[in-house]
């Protein structure tokens, strides 16, 4: 297949793209396209694969020529939501690097001869807004009041807009993703690894997680799988309480977690964004159990397992 990816250089990249690309020394692979700021380091990070054809890096659409012939689109990119306060300017960036990107990628797609047949972009299971103990699936209706579903809500309506008539869309409702090197793991392991791990607010708000494989093992799916089409859950089935989640870590990583941070403590250093670890969604990936996706990891323990075993900077497969 011969496929453009935006976000492709980030953590989910990082395991999506060696899958796709195929080791360097293989005959086969896809052929990727990556639109990325930083072309010429991603180009060294990937030196490996130079004489290999398959790999390119590119840093504005205007670089691909009309009559490129993608197969298929994966819209992944974004500025982190959990890097910096949502302040006015930061809500601009969250929303340019996601919503105007998707309109200039539909405006490159309207340009372009060959259309292709798939469009797979993400978003995040922020789309529903705050809803407690709620079981939410791809049929369930938002907390429209949220900053997150705002920003999902324009970021799937964009990609339903840029994909060209006929192709399929697929948009995914991310919840955390874990894997080693990256992710909420890496913010979390260092403070674990002090012994100040600890719960959050009252610690009963959920926390709906998926593998980082299990991630990928979806995209490729989607890739192929005709019969996938429309918004999908990419949660694993077992949601947990901020408390659940602490209580694991803390257990595997051997390490004391007794600590509670206070609401309040956490509204005043994050303002808005604290509504990112104070509140939660209990999502259930429905959609995918129904046609038969089989999760890789399907607890959170063998998630949290499997990515602490390989937790070092390489960003390895997991
Ligand atoms: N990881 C999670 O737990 C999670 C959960 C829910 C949703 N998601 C969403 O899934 C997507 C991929 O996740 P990830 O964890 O792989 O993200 P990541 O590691 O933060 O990588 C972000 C990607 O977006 C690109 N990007 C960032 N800011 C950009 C900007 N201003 N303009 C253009 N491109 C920009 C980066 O490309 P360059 O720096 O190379 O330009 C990078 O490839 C993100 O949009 C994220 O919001 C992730």
């Amino acid at each position: 297949m011969n496929i453009l990816i935006t976000g492709g250089t980030g953590f989910i990249g990082a395991q999506l793209v060696p899958v796709l690309v195929g080791a360097p020394d293989q005959a086969q692979g896809d052929h990727l396209t990556l639109l990325t700021r930083q072309p010429e380091k991603m180009a060294k990070h990937y030196a490996a694969w130079a004489d290999t054809g398959r790999l390119r890096f590119v840093s504005s659409l205007d670089a691909l020529a009309r009559d490129e012939a993608f197969d298929a689109v994966i819209n992944l990119a974004g500025e982190g939501i959990a890097d910096k306060p949502w302040t006015t300017q930061r809500k601009l960036e969250l929303h340019a690097s996601r919503v105007l990107l998707t309109e200039s990628l539909g405006d490159w797609l309207r340009r372009a001869k060959h259309k292709p047949n798939v469009l797979i972009s993400g978003s995040a299971v922020g789309w529903y807004g705050s809803q407690g103990e709620r079981i939410l699936d791809e049929e369930s209706s938002a907390e429209s009041g949220d900053y997150t579903h705002h920003l999902c809500r324009d970021w799937e309506a964009a990609a339903l807009a840029a994909a060209p008539a006929n192709a399929r869309v697929c948009t995914l409702r991310l919840g955390v993703v874990i894997g080693p090197g990256g992710g909420m793991l890496r913010r979390l392991l260092p403070v674990f690894g002090l012994g100040l791990g600890g719960v959050l607010g009252n610690g009963e708000q959920y926390l709906s997680w998926v593998s980082r494989s299990d991630v990928v093992q979806v995209v490729l799916r989607m890739l192929t799988d005709r019969s996938l089409h429309g918004v999908f859950n990419l949660t694993a089935p077992a949601p947990v309480s901020n408390a659940e989640f602490t209580r694991t870590l803390a257990r595997l990583l051997r390490r004391p977690a007794f600590l509670r941070v206070p609401a309040s403590v956490l509204k005043l250093g994050l303002g808005e964004m604290s509504t990112l670890l104070l509140d939660g969604q209990r999502v259930m990936p429905s959609r995918l159990l129904s046609a038969d996706y089989r999760f890789l990891h399907s607890t959170l323990e063998d998630a949290l397992r499997s990515a602490l075993s390989r937790n070092d900077s390489s960003r390895d497969n997991d």
